[in-house]
């Protein structure tokens, strides 16, 4: 493994070696307090961001290792130099990058210019950390989480892309539901259906919200994701019906809401599932850390 760009690119023993050493580490933090000892990350970012920031900037604090922050104050990115001789100039001094990027070409540029491991921090395509902190949240929840039915409501989005790679590849059953027009992108859902196939996994796309029966987990996210001009006013009541209230969690009879935050409160989601007492959303949030802190050992060290 040298980077982290999408799920896509691990294997499965790869993907359970690190939600294992991303529970190692959240039990055991101080046996990993220098696993980063002398090692300098820079974390770019393109696009607000509160929990991955922090999460990172704290992880790496927690490893022993130093971060710095690079927004676009100082000019966009690609703009003032090209992508290609930023990244082989970061590579000089630090030993990793995080990017957080409008369009994913540019983290792909990022790994293929630079020479340090590059992890993807969200892009329009993929956000590898939150499925990996999803997945560990819900392996704290089920022994066997190729046994979880997670059911995704609403934009087909970066986030579906990459839960859905983590449901295919460690063998578990998603049902992804989204008002037409709004599905995920196609050769991702192909890819995804034949590493289901492979690994014993199931996929299943559908617009009819009645397909929510019989989840143990429903997540969603918000309808409309950063860089997307769509105006909330023309697709609202497309929406209404995929948002996630108490009546859609009873009809899907699950125990547990998941979101990847930030969350459209009323809008999406309800306050009642938000803060209901099945509402996975702060374990998460948490999550994010551990799962990122493997990821960073697992890349550095
Ligand atoms: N879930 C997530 O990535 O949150 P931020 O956009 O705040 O980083
Ligand atoms: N799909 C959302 C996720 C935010 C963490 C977005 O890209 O804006």
């Amino acid at each position: 493994m040298k980077h982290l760009l999408s799920i896509k690119d691990l294997t499965q023993q790869q993907l359970q070696d690190l939600l294992a050493l991303a529970k190692t580490i959240k039990a055991n933090p101080a046996e990993y307090c220098h696993a980063l000892a002398g090692k300098s990350v820079v974390m770019l970012f393109e696009k607000p961001s509160l929990r991955t920031r922090v999460s990172f900037d704290i992880g790496i604090h927690k490893l022993g290792g130093h971060c710095l922050y690079l927004d676009q104050q100082n000019g966009e990115l690609g703009k003032r130099e090209s992508v290609a001789d930023f990244a082989a100039n970061l590579s000089c001094w630090a030993d990793a990058i995080v990017a957080r990027t409008y369009s994913h070409t540019t983290i792909e540029q990022l790994a293929q210019h630079g020479s340090v491991p590059v992890i993807n921090a969200l892009s329009d395509l993929y956000h590898p950390c939150q499925a990996l902190a999803d997945f560990l949240t819900l392996s704290e929840q089920f022994e066997d989480v190729s046994r979880v039915k997670l059911a995704y409501v609403g934009d087909g989005n970066n986030v579906t892309h990459s839960l859905m790679y983590c449901a295919a590849i460690l063998g578990a059953s998603m049902t992804v539901i989204c008002p037409a027009g709004h599905f995920p992108d196609g050769y991702v859902v192909a890819e995804v259906q034949a590493l289901a196939k492979r690994y014993g996994g199931q996929l299943v796309l559908t617009a009819d919200i009645d397909a929510i029966a019989g989840h143990d987990a429903i997540y969603t996210d918000t309808w409309i994701s950063m860089g997307d001009p769509t105006s909330l006013a023309d697709i609202k009541a497309k929406f209404a019906p995929y948002q996630v209230n108490q009546a859609l969690m009873a009809k899907a009879g699950a125990e547990f809401f998941m979101h990847c935050l930030p969350a459209h409160r009323g809008v999406e989601v309800t306050d009642e599932v938000m803060d209901g007492t099945g509402s996975l959303i702060l374990q998460q949030a948490e999550n994010r850390m551990h799962a990122q802190n493997a990821v960073l050992v697992t890349l550095l060290s």
